[in-house]
């Protein structure tokens, strides 16, 4: 059976509020309560109700400032107020301010009732859609990679196409991007996800051991080699070899992980028949390879060799969009089926992080909240952020940048198009504009003579 529905009474009346909560209770309904405002809030932090009804008029703060602060930590949640009797002004403000629903004093009980049904309903409802979006956005993951940004959308469409194959891949990307992601999915989707994935860290293993390991080796070939030891290029028979690290393999093994992807073979160390083998070499690193090749630190035929599918992925600070699906991911990943979450404001800290260590310091960040918090919801406090400031930027409606985006805005037009929009905005008061925007008046001034100047060239050339 569901639970039943949780509702949270606010009055500064005593009596009111027993009286409403024994209302709720045998109507079927769970109920807290309240005696003011800043008490309500604090529970509205802990506990997602359903529903919320509250008394306009109370001492302190009023009905109509909660209804403001409820609405940026539980937008979903609808809030129903209750008038005194006559004061239908307060009631018109109330639903203004985005009441759900009002009721005067005295009620009938049944009044309640219908209107806390139809609160549900509407909750449902939204939750409903919510899911919807974002199940339409659930091409937000591919396997385990996460993203919804164009330049995740890309990787994914690109693994897509050449899972199939046999193709060598060579992933670039900063620390902590998720080449190591890219690389499973790429084996798990395709064709050989039945076979092995090996993955290899070229930068662990002291080199001469790496080449024994790679390639294996016969008996004898070397002090110790007791035995003869298949390599891993064999061990990943018809599946995937991952070669992490790649651009930290000295030159030795460079020339002779060469050869066998020109051959299709490998040699053991120490013995002198090749052994063929069907792999598919996906190689990865985090440093800029094209450098290593100018400086002659990276052989370029295999460079070439690995580089068949070249597969980048872009910082995280370059695709501030795959935050908040990715943050959602690593609380499910480490939350352990608790029903945690993360607040709008704690979200947008994260939206204004440099994130140097890529997903992986979002990861850990997450996962150190969730140890640290001491609620079921991560919030700004929870995430320790040196550059808090600019963490407190306000989120921009998601609607205005997805246009610049489709709109392929570059920089100067969208700025331009901010200021003719705060121009607007300001009824022309360009000493005020220039101050929202932060530029002085000066530049503003000159950036509207620019833009004329601008404009006519562009007739010209077109006339
Ligand atoms: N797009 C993504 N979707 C899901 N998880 C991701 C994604 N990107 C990174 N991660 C997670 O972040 C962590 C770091 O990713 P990964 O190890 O693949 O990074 P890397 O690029 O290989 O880093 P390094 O260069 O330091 O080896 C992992 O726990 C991984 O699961
Ligand atoms: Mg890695």
């Amino acid at each position: 059976m569901a639970e039943p529905r949780s509702v949270l009474v606010v009055d500064d009346d005593a009596a009111m509020r027993e009286m409403l909560v024994s209302l709720l209770e045998e109507g079927g309904l769970t109920a807290a309560d309240a005696g003011s405002v800043d008490a309500a809030v604090e529970k509205i932090r802990e506990t997602d109700f359903d529903a919320v009804i509250s008394d306009i008029r109370m001492p302190g703060k009023d009905g109509i400032q909660m209804l403001g602060e409820m609405r940026e930590i539980r937008p979903e949640t609808p809030i129903i107020l209750m008038t005194a009797f006559g004061s239908i002004d307060s009631a018109v403000t109330a639903m203004q301010a985005g009441a759900f629903d009002y009721f005067t004093k005295p009620f009938k009980r049944d009044q309640v009732l219908v209107a806390l049904e139809r609160a549900f309903e509407r909750r449902a409802l939204e939750t409903e859609n919510r899911r919807l979006r974002r199940a339409v956005d659930q091409t937000t993951a591919f396997g385990d990679l996460i993203g919804t940004t164009a330049a995740m959308r890309d990787i994914f469409a690109m693994i897509r196409k050449v899972a199939g194959n046999r193709s060598n891949v060579l992933i670039t990307g900063e620390s902590g991007t998720g080449k190591e992601v890219v690389a499973r999915t790429l084996h798990f989707v395709g064709t050989r996800a039945s076979k092995p994935f090996i993955p290899v860290n070229c930068t662990a293993i002291p080199e001469g051991l790496l080449e024994s390991e790679l390639f294996g080796h016969v008996r004898g070939a070397f002090t110790g080699a007791h035995a003869s030891k298949r390599g891993l290029f064999e061990e990943a028979h018809g599946g995937t070899l991952f070669l992490d690290e790649i651009g930290d393999m000295g030159p030795g093994l460079q020339s002779k992980l060469l050869r066998v992807l020109q051959d299709g073979d490998v040699r053991p160390v120490g013995g002198n028949r090749a052994v063929s083998v069907d792999v598919r070499v996906i190689a990865a690193t985090n440093k800029e390879l094209r450098k290593e090749l100018e400086e002659g630190r990276f052989r370029q035929d295999l460079f070439y060799r690995l580089n068949v599918i070249p597969i980048h992925i872009p910082p995280l600070r370059e695709r501030r969009g795959d935050i908040p699906p990715l943050a959602e991911y690593f609380l499910r990943k480490h939350a352990a089926g608790d029903k945690h979450s993360i607040s709008p404001a704690a979200m947008n800290v994260l939206m204004n992080c440099r994130w140097e260590g890529n997903a992986r310091e979002l990861e850990n960040m997450i996962e150190r909240a969730l140890a640290l918090s001491e609620h079921r919801e991560i919030r700004p406090e929870d995430l320790p952020v040196p550059d808090r400031e600019d963490a407190l930027k306000p989120p921009l409606e998601e609607s205005l940048l997805e246009s610049a985006v489709e709109h392929n805005l570059t920089l100067r037009e969208l700025e331009d198009r901010y200021i003719d929009a705060i121009l607007e905005h300001t009824g022309g008061n360009k000493v005020q504009a220039a101050r929202i925007l932060g530029i002085n008046r000066r530049t503003l001034y000159r950036r509207g003579e620019h833009n004329h100047e601008h404009d006519q060239q562009h007739h010209q050339a077109h006339s």
